[in-house]
């Protein structure tokens, strides 16, 4: 049976990394890996996780299955660290998943199950595995503008264009904070708009939240998120501990549904169970076990707290020693809008070719669509890569 098989399309980012490893100049940059660095080039285990770990270690007595939605503990956790209190917890229903990626699948496919004919709306650019997983569940997707190239910015006109053609029952997805690819944020009075878009016309937002914390700090980026959860009777949401909590192995992920009323939740909750029997029976606990240990403790809140905002406050330092840098490059502000973006990710407005000249002739790795990730630069890269982007890019 497998001779028939036809290899699938390479995934671009593991091709990019394989390119990367097999690279002998000395001087090479990857700024194409989507996981969070420290300036020396390592992706740590946080303090507190490795305490927490500890703690399980020493009390844990059993490894026997956890319930089908996953541990009760994690999923509270999870719902105040996004949530706040803007949503009624008998409206929320919850399941563990592997990774935000699980969770993005299993709303997706709550959506084909629930609503075949309905719409997937899915911003241009976007995380290329939703287009990916929506495609292989035969979803109905169309895409709507976010980013404006030539600003570097949000494009809002063509995003509230596109979105007036949404119909009840379509889904939006969107990126809760930190937008991957793009780094352009959304701004609180947009989501207010898109809720009321939302509300009229009785679409519901899918919000992937893959950054928290990346961007401007816990609150700051569920802020969009809240809204909603406020504005609108539904809202459906995939959220990762990969990044903001550094268990990118342990696959450690959440789908919340938040629906009208108690009986409505009921429902999805049974919804969402059923769709991880069918899956893979029980999700993943190491990690969701972590988390739900750190954010009930608050010594171990406190520590994962300080390091994550060390994180975020040297990305942000980053962008700003990157756009200083390629100010005196250029002699201009036209690379100003990196210092705008939140998280890891900006597009940088490069072509393909720009993208190729930029690793054949610098030793610069970036995604083929322009996408670097900042957390990948040094202080020592920083002059490098902006001399490089001054002289491929203008
Ligand atoms: C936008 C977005 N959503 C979801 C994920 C899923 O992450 P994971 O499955 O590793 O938790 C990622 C990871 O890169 C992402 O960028």
């Amino acid at each position: 049976m497998f001779d028939t098989l036809t290899p699938p399309e390479a995934d671009k980012i593991l091709k990019l990394m394989a390119m990367f490893a097999a690279d002998e100049r000395p001087e090479k940059v990857d700024l194409g890996v989507g996981v969070y660095r420290t300036p020396d080039g390592r992706t740590p285990v946080m303090k507190a996780v490795k305490q927490a770990e500890e703690r399980i270690w020493q009390s844990q007595e059993s490894k026997s299955y956890v319930g089908l939605a996953g541990d009760p503990g994690f999923h509270h956790a999870m719902g105040d660290l996004i949530l706040g209190d803007t949503a009624d917890p008998t409206r929320v229903a919850a399941i563990a998943t592997p990774g935000g990626t699980g969770a993005v699948r299993q709303i997706m496919e709550l959506m084909r199950n629930t609503s075949p004919d309905a719409t997937l709306w899915i911003s241009d650019p976007s995380w290329p595995n939703h287009m990916a997983i929506a495609q292989y569940l035969r979803l109905n997707v169309r895409r709507y503008r976010y980013y404006d190239v030539e600003t570097g910015g949000l494009d809002r006109d063509g995003m509230m264009a596109d979105l007036a053609s949404i119909q009840r029952g379509d889904l939006v997805l969107f990126h809760g904070c930190c937008h991957n690819p793009s780094g352009a944020e959304l701004t609180a009075q947009d989501w207010r708009d898109l809720g009321a878009l939302l509300d009229r016309t009785g679409a519901i937002p899918f919000i992937d939240i893959a950054y928290q914390g990346f961007g401007e700090g816990l609150d700051e980026d569920a802020e969009g998120t809240r809204i909603l959860a406020q504005m609108l009777p539904e809202v459906l949401i995939a959220a990762s501990c990969s990044k903001n909590f550094g268990l990118y192995r342990d696959r450690a992920g959440v789908a919340f549904a938040l629906a009208s009323g108690e009986e409505a939740k009921g429902k999805a909750q049974a919804a969402l169970a059923s769709l991880n029997r069918q899956n893979y029976s029980f999700p993943p606990d190491h990690g969701a076990r972590v988390v739900d240990t750190i954010l009930h403790d608050p010594e171990l809140a406190a520590t994962w707290w300080t390091e994550l905002t060390a994180m975020r406050e040297g990305m942000l330092a980053t962008r700003a020693a990157l756009t200083q840098a390629l100010q005196a490059e250029t002699g201009s502000d036209r690379f100003g809008f990196l210092a705008s973006h939140r998280g890891m990710f900006s597009l940088i407005g490069a072509t393909p070719d720009q993208v190729e000249t930029l690793r054949n002739d610098h030793a610069i790795y970036v995604v083929g669509d322009g996408r670097m990730n900042v957390a990948g630069l040094t202080p020592a890269s920083i002059p490098k890569v902006a001399k490089a982007l001054a002289q491929v890019l203008t």
